[in-house]
């Protein structure tokens, strides 16, 4: 079955109002109304699934270097909040289970994009998995590692899988084919009436990130798309 997604994706939770990938971005995205969000995981050294968008600690928490080094004992040390605002110096890095519970007691709609460290595709997409066995929530994965998508795939069939880019590849229709994807996530500055046309037409889904400006959102609703990725779901709600 094909996931639908509602008109406006939170991205990395509202993100514009609390720190991005952390819980209080996602209580901020229900409490503004939003049915759906997007959050970005990784691994720690010992295998824990988190959620995290950089490589490195150094923008989002008080920590440095890279992610992947640190096990989830270290990592739970971390501020993750603080660099947002000062009211936030006690929020940690989420585990993904976190994340998953949340998402199904607020009944959201889910897209977990898989953000690995090069060479470890297999042992992130393992935890991932490992993760997610079990739980009952409205889920598209998505990665721009291809083959973190195609190990995906493998380990976990059952689960639909968006195609990320930036840029649409002339040969979309061939890359996307082995995922079954039935929907593109790409940047909003490739994002012509003629791509939507070509991807709508073609019987594909298209998701555009990121968009916060209001009115660039019902252009691009208008066109077609299905739904925009934003980090201002407080302000596109308001016109849906
Ligand atoms: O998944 C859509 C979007 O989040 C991809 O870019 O860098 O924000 O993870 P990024
Ligand atoms: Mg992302």
């Amino acid at each position: 079955m094909t996931n639908r997604f509602p008109k406006l994706i939170a991205h990395r939770g509202a993100s514009a109002q609390a720190p991005e990938n952390t819980m209080p971005a996602f209580l901020r995205a229900v409490e503004v109304g939003a049915k759906a969000i997007e959050f970005d995981v990784t691994m720690s050294a010992d295998g824990v699934p988190i959620v995290i968008h950089d490589e490195t600690l150094d923008r989002t928490t008080n920590g440095i270097g890279p992610v992947v080094l640190k096990t989830w004992q270290e990592l739970q040390a971390l501020d993750a909040g603080s660099w947002f605002g000062s009211k936030y110096d006690d929020v940690k890095i989420p585990h993904l289970e976190e994340v998953l519970e949340f998402s199904k007691h607020h009944s959201l709609a889910l897209n977990l994009e898989i953000k690995p460290t090069l060479g470890l595709e297999q042992q992130t997409v393992d935890a991932i998995v490992s993760a997610l066995n079990g739980i009952d929530v409205s889920l598209v994965v998505s990665s721009f590692n291809e083959r973190a998508l195609a190990m995906f795939q493998v380990k976990a069939p059952e689960v639909e899988l968006a195609y990320l880019t930036e840029a649409i590849p002339p040969d979309w229709v061939r890359r996307m084919a082995p995922f079954g994807a039935q929907a593109m996530h790409c940047w909003d500055a490739f994002v012509t009436q003629a791509v939507v046309d070509e991807i709508v037409n073609a019987g594909k889904t298209l998701r555009v990130y990121t968009v916060n400006d209001v009115r660039r959102a019902q252009q691009l609703w208008s066109w077609g798309v299905e739904a925009v990725f934003t980090d201002h779901p407080d302000k596109l709600i308001e016109v849906i």
